[in-house]
């Protein structure tokens, strides 16, 4: 902790850095308290309060985990403690209403899954695809939909058309209409990159993809929590998220929408407890009757019930603030950094694209002269959490901030930055 606030001392002279380095002195609260009454920059001073994430550093990484508050923590503890003492550990029906409708469908239209990639792979493995059916994909996929895809690919003989995105949504709309041939039977694109955080016009393509009856899978890992998200109005099949990022809900915990009408098109391979409508196997021969009429037939066994209670609370937490106040809120942080390294232009790359509406709470960016990694590691030492990213060959540094950063905290990474850069 010395060596980092010596060097950020020497980094920074001159230079007034007063929070950064006196982060340590503001005490948390233990609730999650939304005061509608302030606003602006107080606002979102005093719901920083909210969250019991160490200001020790700088967190800037929610595309990869979303720190949760203090309500979501308490709920889940509640939750734990409450199924731990009466051994009733119910299941989380309740919860699945309240998360459907945070996101504009009905609950049997939500499978509770552990992660994006999970719903991924059930999108992967549960469409009636054949060998030689054509699936487009972007070159900038995350491991979790790259993999699915791939291994479908290699188990069953579907094609994988990739293709480099460009930078603004007019563009993309064009390469991958372009890309459609009659073989196509997928667009299994993110809605945001995990690379640069570039976001797709998902409700076009989709619209685009219902005319050539081309199912729309979208990895929605970043979506849910950023966007003022309504699934139904930007009108794909499916789409795989989670809410250990932008929801800021427990880790573990994601979900799969699956558009009503579709039920029977994606094919539930893996079953179990509680996704059946009916079954005998004492019978000769044995008896299955289907399904359940509803997306729970894609999660299956024990889940926890509390991880979902945790969840239900975040969502709470969500709509106490007012999901466009949040999305607009990223914008504006988001904006704030993309100016701010506008400024570093001689010395970094941007990789993230300048048009608004395709980006919306990730920027990367790639240092001229020395290695992403060797700058990376001199933000870490420096305090600031962010994340390398090595995928799709981007090697990039990667800048992720949610409702919980300040402008203030990225004044200080742009000084620190600079600084290294030098
Ligand atoms: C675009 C994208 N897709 C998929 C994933 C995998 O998400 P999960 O860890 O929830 O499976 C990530 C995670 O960072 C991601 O950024």
């Amino acid at each position: 902790m010395k060596s980092r606030r010596s060097f950020l001392q020497k980094l920074t002279a001159g230079i007034a850095v007063p929070t950064l380095l006196g982060i340590n002195s503001a005490s948390a609260s233990t609730t999650s308290k939304v005061d509608n009454s302030l606003e602006g920059e107080e606002f979102w001073a005093e719901l920083r309060k909210s969250f019991p994430l160490t200001k020790d550093r700088v967190y800037m990484n929610n595309g990869t985990f979303g720190p949760a508050p203090n309500s979501v923590l308490e709920a889940l503890n509640r939750s734990l403690t409450k199924i731990n003492t009466s051994g009733e550990y119910g299941n989380s029906d309740q919860e699945r209403v309240k998360l459907a409708d945070y996101l504009g469908i009905k609950p049997t239209e939500l499978s509770l899954t552990h992660n994006t990639t999970e719903g991924i792979n059930i999108m992967a493995w549960g469409l009636p695809l054949q060998a030689g059916d054509e699936v487009i994909l972007t070159k900038h996929e995350h491991a979790g939909s790259g993999l699915p895809w791939l291994n479908r690919a290699k188990l069953h003989g579907i094609v994988l058309k990739t293709f480099e995105p460009s930078d603004t949504q007019e563009k993309n709309l064009e390469i991958i209409k372009n890309l459609v041939t009659s073989k196509t039977k997928v667009i299994g694109i993110p809605h945001v990159t995990c690379t640069t955080g570039l976001v797709f016009p998902i409700k076009e393509i989709s619209e685009f993809a219902r005319g050539k009856n081309i199912y729309t899978a979208i990895d929605g890992a970043h979506g849910a929590g950023s966007f003022d998200l309504n699934l139904k109005e930007l009108g794909c099949d499916f789409y795989a998220g989670c809410y250990h990022k932008w929801m800021l809900g427990p880790s573990g915990t994601g979900f799969l929408y699956v558009k009503e009408e579709l039920l029977d098109e994606l094919q539930a391979i893996q079953i179990g407890g509680h996704t059946d409508s009916g079954w005998d196997i004492t019978l000769n021969p044995p008896v299955f009757n289907g399904y359940v009429e509803s997306a729970h037939r894609y999660d299956y066994g024990t889940q926890s019930k509390s991880l979902f209670v945790g969840v239900a609370a975040a969502t709470d937490f969500h709509l106490k603030i007012g999901k466009a106040k949040i999305e607009s809120r990223i914008r504006e942080l988001n904006e704030y950094l993309y100016q701010g390294l506008t400024g570093l232009k001689d010395k970094i790359e941007i990789l993230t694209p300048s048009e608004p509406q395709s980006r919306i709470s990730l920027i990367s960016f790639r240092p001229k002269n020395m290695g992403y990694q060797e700058l990376g590691n001199s933000l870490a030492k420096a305090g600031f959490r962010i994340r390398q990213v090595p995928e799709g060959g981007v090697n990039a540094i990667r800048v992720s901030t949610h409702i919980y950063n300040s402008k203030e905290e990225i004044d200080n990474f742009l000084i620190v930055t600079k600084g290294l850069l030098a």
